[in-house]
């Protein structure tokens, strides 16, 4: 087998549809080596005394694990001194972290879930990190959170690392999306599927079922109509899974279809679903995209919504794209 590797790729990609100048090249070589760091760690579990609880909440009221706080460290660490970025948002930090300035400042901005599906970490089951980069606009000085408040239609790139059996690192800079399996001898990222496609029609869902109660009518009806199977209204039977890991579930997505969802509810009419439009839902979403998926918020396309805040929550309906634009329309009805 020919192998290609993560620089390769990128080096040919940007020859080839010149997307992906030198800067932005190694803003995700950067990010690619911190993944590998975060690995490592995840790897190690007990024996690295990594585990377990922080004993620290972060912004949006939730307990960080040790893990939470290492991983959005090595990403801070790897992306401060390379002259590419501006700044840099996360789910674990309540402000923007501006580059500082004893480094130069580039033309990016990086977001970053530093450890997606936390609850997994101590169980021993897939966890990931999800990034997304924006562009900074032209000429500016001091980067403040504004700067941010971009929809995700205008991330010039999005991707994933998931530690699974397997530690790989999904990626797309507009161009279709690519996986890249880390070799853990030789420490490097090989391509090991080009232009990944979600099926249009799926039989396998994802969703928390024990909020069904709290779910509104438009969630609850599509739910049903997929449990009543083959002699219901959509007329084939359908699976479920739900690893509480997006990373997770968007990887089985992007491989052999499904529909993941994650919608508000009635319980606080203030938190509108429970993931992070610009660390979870828009990255997500670009990936999803571009691979011929469909997602939206239940009622836009989620790429379009204008964000307000940096930690903003929003409804998600992400996958095979007949199954999104149903639930979809039911929201509309
Ligand atoms: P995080 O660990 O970054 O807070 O994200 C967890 C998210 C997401 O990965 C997953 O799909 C969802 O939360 C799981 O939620 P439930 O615990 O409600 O199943
Ligand atoms: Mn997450
Ligand atoms: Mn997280």
């Amino acid at each position: 087998m020919k192998r290609i590797s993560l620089t390769r790729h990128l080096v040919e990609e940007q020859r080839l549809n010149n997307t992906i100048p030198a800067e932005l090249r190694l803003l995700i070589e950067v990010v690619a080596r911190a993944c590998k760091t975060i690995s490592h760690a995840v790897g190690k579990g007990a024996l690295g005394e990594v585990l377990g609880s922080a004993e620290s909440e972060n912004v949006q009221g939730e307990v960080q694990k040790k893990l939470d706080i290492l991983s959005n460290e090595i990403l801070l660490e790897a992306n401060e001194w390379g002259g590419h970025l501006a700044a840099m948002a996360s789910e674990e930090m309540e402000t923007i972290h501006p580059i500082p300035n004893r480094y130069p400042m580039g033309e990016y901005l990086l977001l970053f879930d530093p450890l997606d599906g936390s609850s997994n970490i101590d169980v021993n089951v897939s966890i990931g990190t999800i990034f997304s980069v924006l562009k900074a606009r032209d000429g500016m000085e001091a980067p403040t959170e504004q700067d941010f408040m971009q929809p995700g239609s205008k991330q010039v790139a999005a991707g994933y690392a998931v530690y699974g059996p397997q530690t790989m690192l999904v990626l797309t800079t507009g161009h279709g999306v690519n996986c890249f399996t880390l070799d853990r001898e030789m420490g490097s990222w090989v391509l090991t599927q080009r232009n990944m496609q979600i099926p249009e029609d799926t039989q396998e869902f994802a969703i928390n079922a024990s909020n069904a109660r709290h779910w509104h009518p438009p969630v609850t009806r599509y739910v049903n109509e997929m449990q009543e199977g083959a002699t219901g209204p959509l007329g084939k039977d359908f699976n479920m899974r739900w690893i509480a890991s997006m990373v997770a579930d968007v990887h089985r997505i992007l491989n052999r279809g499904g529909i993941f969802m994650y919608p508000a509810d009635a319980r606080d009419p203030g938190k509108p679903g429970k993931l992070r439009l610009m660390y979870e839902a828009n990255p997500m979403s670009m990936i999803v995209e571009q691979a011929g998926g469909a997602a939206t918020d239940g009622k836009q396309r989620m790429l379009d919504v204008q964000p307000t805040t940096l930690h903003q929550r929003v409804p998600v309906f992400l996958g095979s794209k007949n199954e999104v634009e149903r639930v979809t329309r039911y929201h509309q009805e």
